[in-house]
């Protein structure tokens, strides 16, 4: 059995709670994973129960409320720190907004978790896009799994495909479309809207982060950079080492010259001989130049070549499924949980 705490019940923390529903059955069948989640926190309350919380009660709460706190009789404050440090569980999974200036809260509740000899799951890219190294470290530190799939990619594997299925190919350089949201706005744009007109179009989907430089300055896509990075080229870098130019001076001009040269103009992350974030021209018949809201990422490697993965890199299921992966990852290497 695992028991789970759970940062954050916004679209991916509610997503993964209806995917434990719908699949918990089959994860056992198959898997023999046994998943049940003892604490939930977010910035507005928290619900706790050492027997498991009921799933549909807490997001029939969350629907009828707008925050879990009336879970309980008496409403329980938002005090996940003291989840984290009090409740008996094996694994945190963080999914609290990314935070590209101190990474909290989600760093604090990552760490104090790794120190208490709890597993890690984060989708969550702040934490690891400021101290990826040192996260690593105190992960081995403590012999607990820390896992992120999901930070790259969202459902799309990117992170296990290069460490895995490419395990002893060497991985010479890589670029990649890593934000949704640019992309689509650009894809709009070569469609013909300005670049406000296509912002607020994708705001109005519901695309855009609430902070809306983190998508439109790069900040996100160079998060996932040094993910990527640390990953699978064992580098030591963090946010503060990626070049970063974001899309908000792309023009409708630069997007129709692009295309004269059968081209268009994406939001591209790099590491090549530096590791870069910016707005280039990509040939339209490049596997590449997907549309959208679209990921896709090449890997050029020094012997089988140049492959590219594509999918979708966000929304609620996709990542949650990224999460489950994750856990089933952690029950495979660490056994008995
Ligand atoms: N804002 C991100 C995107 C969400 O647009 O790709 C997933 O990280």
């Amino acid at each position: 059995m695992v028991r789970i705490i759970l940062c954050g019940f916004g679209v991916v923390g509610q997503s993964f709670a209806k995917l434990l529903l719908s699949r918990s059955e089959d994860l056992y069948a198959k898997h023999g994973l046994k998943a049940r989640i003892v604490g939930v926190f977010d910035s507005k309350g928290s619900a706790a129960s050492s027997a498991g919380i009921d799933l549909n009660r807490l997001l029939e709460t969350k629907k009828l409320y707008g925050n879990i706190a009336k879970y309980h009789n008496k409403e329980k404050k938002a005090n996940g720190l003291d989840m984290i440090n009090g409740m008996e569980a094996e694994v945190l999974i963080e999914t609290t907004p990314s935070n590209y200036k101190d990474a909290e809260p989600g760093m604090s509740h990552i760490v104090s978790a790794m120190k208490r000899g709890l597993h890690v799951v984060t989708v969550n890219k702040g934490p690891l896009a400021l101290a990826f190294p040192s996260l690593i470290e105190l992960a081995a530190y403590n012999q607990v799994q820390l896992k992120f799939s999901g930070t790259v990619g969202g459902g799309t594997p990117i992170l296990d495909y290069a460490k895995n299925s490419l395990r002893g190919e060497r991985i010479v350089s890589f670029q990649g479309i890593l934000n949704g949201t640019t992309n689509y706005i650009l894809t709009n744009m070569a469609g013909g809207m300005n670049f406000k007109e296509a912002l607020s179009d994708a705001k109005k989907k519901g695309y855009v982060e609430a902070d809306e430089s983190l998508d439109i300055e790069g900040f996100d896509a160079a998060a996932k950079l040094v993910i990527l990075a640390n990953w699978i080229m064992d580098m030591k870098v963090t946010i503060m080492d990626i070049k970063r130019k974001g899309i908000r001076d792309v023009t409708t001009t630069d997007i129709t010259n692009a295309r004269s040269r059968r081209s268009a103009v994406k939001l591209i992350a790099s590491c090549n001989r530096d590791l870069e974030v910016s707005p280039r021209e990509i040939p339209l018949d490049d596997p590449l130049c997907v549309n959208g809201t679209l990921n896709a990422i090449t890997f050029n490697s020094e012997h089988s070549g140049q492959q590219t993965i594509i999918g979708r890199g966000a929304g609620g299921m996709e990542t949650a499924s990224s999460i489950l992966r994750d856990l089933l990852d952690i029950k495979q290497e660490v056994g008995k949980i």
